[in-house]
């Protein structure tokens, strides 16, 4: 068996803790050998050692590792204490059993709005932070999987395929001026995409992106349903059940939400796109994969799962409805994650190509995250939208 030498960021979020439980099975389970690293910086008055060994022995930690003593996981991972954008050739020099080096970056900052805060954030968080992590990590490197995400397309009718960046005649990668993009989160990945792919041919390394959709709690792995934070569409969850609290709703009454009635949304469970991504990382014939769900949740289905479980009822208007006829609740809709949802929510009719994903997911059966939805979302409730 070969050695396979992965460094994985982001192991502290929703899906790269999730990658570092499947790599983590694999090593521990004697399926892989070779060395695995994270990055993890301090925060919140906690060191990235702390950090780690709270994920390790997590109560939600997934069934698959409950016969193995958190310490002896422990020793399969070597720890970087940092920032990305403070990596540095001190840290380096500590990989110094990691060559041919896989480099699975997940961290970035999620904030869809459309506000300069959003825009900053990206543009240094996400950009440029995964600029830095390229660069120092080069010398080591054989391939860097960038997780993108599948939204980075924009608004988009019709089939998408895997393909976002299109090669011309020589090779180099072109980046589609025609994207419409929702908002810098977006503008930032796929200019990521395009870039990472000119620095790694330009310095003979492979690469890969792989693209989630909106993720959602585990339907594969028990304990079911779980995610360390109820993220994208579970906002609109948390939205309502802070309004309940605060008396802003009034039980029976009925939220207009500007969206597409035909429109749906794309949800997968993070424990699927977590085996996309260690299934298809070494895999290179892979070079843009899409970790979606092959079926879409309707929009008024899902809006209207949450609003039942609020003990309100909505309806899917074309707009934004006129200030003076707004209720309380839905001004204060409007004023706070409105516009982020609405830009998703008037999306055209669009459907994902998943045959490459199906292709290598084939032994895995698919969650229906549109029948296992009222489950997904009373462990979210139940848990009150807290982080876990
Ligand atoms: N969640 C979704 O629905 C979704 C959908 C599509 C694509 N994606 C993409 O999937 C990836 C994972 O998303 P996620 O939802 O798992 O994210 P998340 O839960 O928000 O976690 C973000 C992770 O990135 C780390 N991070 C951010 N900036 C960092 C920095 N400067 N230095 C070190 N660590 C840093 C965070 O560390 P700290 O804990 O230290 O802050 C955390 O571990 C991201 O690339 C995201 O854009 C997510």
């Amino acid at each position: 068996m070969t050695n396979t030498n992965v460094l994985l960021t982001g192991v502290t979020g929703i899906l790269g803790r999730h990658v570092l439980y499947e790599l983590l099975y694999l090593y521990a389970s004697g399926r892989k050998m070779g060395a695995l690293g994270v990055v993890i910086r301090t925060r919140s008055g906690q060191t990235g050692l702390e950090r780690l060994k709270t994920i390790i022995a997590h109560r939600y930690r997934p069934a698959y590792l409950k016969g193995y003593a958190v310490n002896d996981l422990l020793k399969h991972i070597t720890l970087i204490e940092a920032g990305i954008e403070e990596l540095n050739a001190a840290h380096l020099a500590t990989l110094e059993n990691f060559d041919n080096l896989h480099v699975i970056h997940t961290a970035a900052e999620t904030d869809l709005s459309n506000t300069s805060t959003a825009n900053e954030k990206a543009f240094t968080h996400n950009y440029l932070a995964t600029k830095h992590l390229l660069a120092w990590c080069t010398p080591k490197l054989y391939k860097f999987i960038f997780i993108s995400s599948a939204f980075s397309i924009g608004h988009q009718e019709g089939v998408i395929t895997d393909q976002y960046i299109q090669f011309d005649a020589a090779g180099d990668p072109v980046l589609n001026e025609e994207i419409k993009n929702r908002n810098p989160y977006e503008r930032f990945k796929i200019k990521m995409e395009f870039e990472l792919i000119k620095y790694c041919r330009q310095h003979g390394k492979a690469w890969q992106i792989v693209r989630p959709s909106s993720i959602c709690g585990r339907m594969l792995d028990e304990p079911l349903y779980y995610t360390p934070t109820f993220n994208v569409f579970y906002l609109f969850g948390k939205f309502l059940y802070a309004c309940s609290l605060s008396n802003i709703l009034r039980m029976g009454e009925k939220i207009r939400i500007a969206a597409n009635p035909a429109g749906s949304m794309n949800i997968v469970p993070v424990d699927y796109v977590a085996k996309a991504i260690v299934r298809s990382f070494e895999n290179d014939a892979i070079g843009q994969l899409n970790a979606v769900s092959s079926r879409h949740v309707p929009v008024a289905y899902l809006f209207q799962s949450m609003c039942n479980y609020a003990g309100i009822k909505c309806d899917l208007t074309a707009c934004e409805p006129p200030p003076g006829s707004m209720s309380v609740l839905e001004k204060q809709y409007y004023e706070t994650i409105g516009p982020m949802f609405s830009s998703y929510l008037s999306t055209p009719v669009h459907q994902f190509d998943t045959v490459r994903l199906r292709g290598i997911m084939s032994d895995v059966v698919e969650a229906d995250v549109v029948k296992g939805f009222k489950d997904l979302y009373e462990f979210a409730y139940e848990n009150e939208f807290r982080s876990l």
